[in-house]
């Protein structure tokens, strides 16, 4: 693929578009918080990971073991990327071999001259003509990500490349586990549909722009541009990523540790906004169907924190092991009402009820949640409570 034409910011400065990331907010607030209550704490624990940009932040600026997790794998891999490694990685030769490995599966693809050719002629045909001939092409089962999302979120050349790097990742742990998620950043990046992967562009008039502009995006390019990103960042300590439910992984929580909760605050469960990046994490898809091409919902983790009728009992739940294991936490929320019925007064209720609460401030944020076609590049600006809870009382 060529690469000449791109410009750096399409090579993705921008790394996820993860509903709910904190990365602006740590340089808005967040940080800050996160410095004034680290002082003494052995260990800092981040129970919502998402897009792992708390995790990395605690992890490459403190001595401080950094455990975190998700309910969802790719979040689990994101994370672990930087959290449990403590030498950044200058090589690159496993990129080239890698590299090599998949682009000699690319083009042994029984249909690799029709997809060659596609990609080639996506600005010469009309959306409905590329959308037409891309889910014509045939991927067999060992083709998972190709076969599921070919033709919908990604050209078959970019679902192509997927399959193969994610077929050839390198054996070495730590190679592995940064190209694993430079791979899961540039499906991000790549995927076409607006902010995250609840559905794809339709190839009409309005979105059909929008699903080109996607599908030419260079995928490999992208994912070398990630590495880069991702190889030089180290943890000061080893930390460790945990693919298990907020509540698992407070119980093993310490008097003293630093806990930062960033729970959903949508109605509706994440992994049906994410399961195309979960597709890429696990390496393989079931069955899919419906307009969003969803796996069936056994593949989905759900969430109490998402439902409207548990969301309230989960925290409070949630709060209460913490504050048994006293804990010192800090807790970012949507000020207003969330989708998924609490709203942050409820929430500073709920702390009120298990710790002392040190600090209540009020920042800005933006949302990728509500992104749509005319508002796409323009997301929301919402307001967000940061609290501040040491343990020990409750108010
Ligand atoms: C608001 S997002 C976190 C965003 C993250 N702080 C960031 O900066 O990207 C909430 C995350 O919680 C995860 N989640 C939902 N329910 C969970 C549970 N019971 N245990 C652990 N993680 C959960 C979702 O998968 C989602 O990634």
């Amino acid at each position: 693929m060529d690469l000449s034409n791109r410009t750096s910011s399409s090579l993705g400065a921008v790394s996820m578009k993860y509903m709910g990331s904190k990365r602006a907010m740590l340089g808005n607030g967040l940080g800050e918080a996160l410095g004034r209550s680290i002082g003494d704490a052995k260990r800092v624990l981040d129970l919502f990971a998402g897009s792992g940009a708390v995790a990395w932040h605690v992890a490459e600026r403190y001595d401080k073991q950094v455990l975190a997790c998700d309910l969802q794998k790719y979040a689990t891999v994101l994370a672990s990327a930087v959290i449990e490694r403590t030498e950044p990685i200058s090589d690159r030769s496993w990129v080239e071999s890698w590299l090599r490995r998949a682009r000699a599966r690319v083009s042994a693809h029984s249909a690799w001259g029709d997809i060659k050719a596609l990609q080639a002629a996506l600005r010469e045909i009309t959306v409905l003509e590329a959308a037409e001939r891309a889910r014509a092409i045939d991927f067999t089962v060992k083709y998972p990500l190709s076969r599921a999302y070919g033709g919908y979120y990604f050209s078959p050349m970019q679902g192509l490349w997927l399959d193969a790097l994610r077929a050839s990742l390198p054996e070495t742990d730590d190679f592995r586990s940064v190209a694993l998620a430079a791979l899961i950043q540039a499906a991000s990046r790549c995927a076409a549909s607006p902010g995250h992967t609840a559905q794809p562009f339709k190839p009409n008039e309005t979105a059909g722009r929008y699903l080109i502009e996607a599908w030419e995006r260079d995928l490999p390019a992208i994912v070398r541009a990630r590495i880069e990103d991702i190889a030089p960042r180290k943890a000061i300590m080893k930390g460790k990523a945990y693919c298990i439910s907020a509540t698992e992984l407070a119980e093993e929580a310490r008097e003293g540790d630093l806990v930062f909760l960033d729970p959903p605050y949508s109605g509706v469960h994440y992994s049906r906004f994410y399961h195309v990046l979960e597709g890429v994490a696990r390496g393989e898809v079931g069955a899919v169907s419906g307009a969003g091409r969803y796996p069936e919902k056994s593949e989905r983790p759900t969430s109490d924190f998402s439902m409207l009728t548990t969301s309230k009992r989960a925290f409070d739940e949630l709060l209460a092991i913490l504050a048994r294991r006293k804990a010192n936490v800090i807790v970012t929320f949507p000020a207003g009402k969330a989708s998924n019925g609490l709203s942050g007064d409820d929430v500073k209720l709920l702390a009120a009820d298990h710790f002392h609460i040190d600090e209540a401030k009020v920042s800005s944020r933006f949302s990728t949640l509500g992104g749509d076609l005319k508002h796409r590049a323009a997301r929301q600006q919402a307001d967000e409570l940061i609290l501040t809870l040491s343990a020990g009382r409750g108010n």
